[in-house]
């Protein structure tokens, strides 16, 4: 069967890792979705950094509309972040037909509803395990691996550039603007850093977890959203001497009055599993009636822990749009080299 066609819009940070891992892992990806994955169209505005990254045979544009207008893409992946030219951009591939993967959390938080509206009335999926905690699958595990369960609340950190910055600023008596110089170094950080630092990155998350979890709409407008900016060296200093950590936790609960859902520093005792979540990690704490307390942890940011959920994502999409029924639900892939292998 012809490979799935994929267009990607925007090849930073994630973009690159997504074309590097896709191109890696190949065949095994293909043994997985049953069916072969390939960017075959990529648009930037910085042609010539796009060609360097994909090489010749993959057609780079410098207009988005043209990969939306490609009749042999399938599906478009949406990683250039922010409100403005992305939404319009989703929006037409939508109605192009296309499928969308995206990691767009502020996209997504603040104009969800009316995105996932199109998706569904054009019959096509608005994939996003991307947009929160990186690598780590947790919108699949509160979708799939717990979806029985009724939620009553989850707790993470969900941002790997402030956690970073505690967690630096803690251990190195590092000052505020250093640390956060080497989160954008290290590709951290968001293009607006005010974003991870004021606790709006983390708040965009929480608005998309609590949303599942819950069943409610996507409602950023209704977060409470307080930073690490008024944080001084000094309290983190006592907190310790306490026995506790400064954490900005992503919480969303269930409570008597509705569904809270806020961003927040808060003190975590030293000895919590939450509390020892360092660096870039990011770490997710969800409690289901009937599962009790589940942890997920593992790198929230960067390009390869994020190319890896966009793949996810891809790969979902290529089994449900894949006619061989064998493929259109997550499966064991027996992958025959795999198997060979282990005789041996
Ligand atoms: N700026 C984000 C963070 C990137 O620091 O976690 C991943 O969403």
């Amino acid at each position: 069967m012809k490979p799935l066609q994929v267009g990607l819009l925007g090849i930073g940070t994630v973009g690159s890792g997504t074309f590097k891992v896709l191109q890696r892992n190949q065949e095994e990806i293909r043994h997985r979705a049953g069916r072969g994955i390939e960017i075959t169209m990529v648009a930037d505005l910085d042609v010539a950094r796009a060609k360097a990254v994909v090489g010749e045979g993959v057609k780079v544009v410098g207009d988005a509309r043209e990969v939306i207008a490609n009749p042999q893409i399938d599906i478009v992946i949406e990683l250039i972040g922010g409100y403005g030219v992305a939404k319009t951009l989703v929006l037409e591939a939508i109605a192009a037909g296309k499928h969308v993967v995206t990691a767009n959390k502020a996209l997504l938080a603040v104009h969800g509803t009316e995105i996932f509206a199109a998706a569904h009335a054009k019959g096509v999926m608005v994939a996003f395990e991307a947009a929160v905690a990186g690598g780590i699958p947790i919108i699949k595990a509160l979708r799939e691996g717990l979806t029985a369960n009724s939620i009553q609340w989850i707790a993470g950190i969900i941002n790997g550039t402030t956690n970073f910055i505690l967690s630096e600023m803690r251990d190195k008596g590092l000052d505020f603007d250093t640390v956060l110089k080497e989160a954008q170094r290290l590709g951290y950080a968001e293009a607006d850093p005010t974003f991870d630092i004021e606790g709006v990155d983390a708040a965009h998350k929480a608005t998309l977890m609590s949303a599942i979890a819950f069943g409610i709409p996507v409602q950023f407008d209704k977060a409470h959203v307080e930073g690490i900016t008024k944080l001084a060296a000094q309290d983190i200093k006592y907190a310790e001497q306490l026995g506790y950590r400064i954490k900005l936790l992503g919480i969303t609960k269930r409570s008597a009055k509705g569904i809270e859902l806020r961003v927040h520093p808060a003190l975590v005792p030293s000895k919590r599993l939450l509390a020892n979540v360092e660096g870039a990690m990011n770490a997710v704490v969800v409690n289901g009636d009937a599962v009790g307390t589940t942890l997920y942890y593992g790198k929230g940011a960067g390009s390869e822990p994020t190319a890896s959920a966009v793949i996810a994502d891809l790969v979902d999409i290529t089994r449900l749009h894949t006619a061989d029924t064998e493929h259109r639900v997550p499966h064991l892939a027996f992958h025959p080299e795999a198997i060979l292998a282990n005789k041996g």
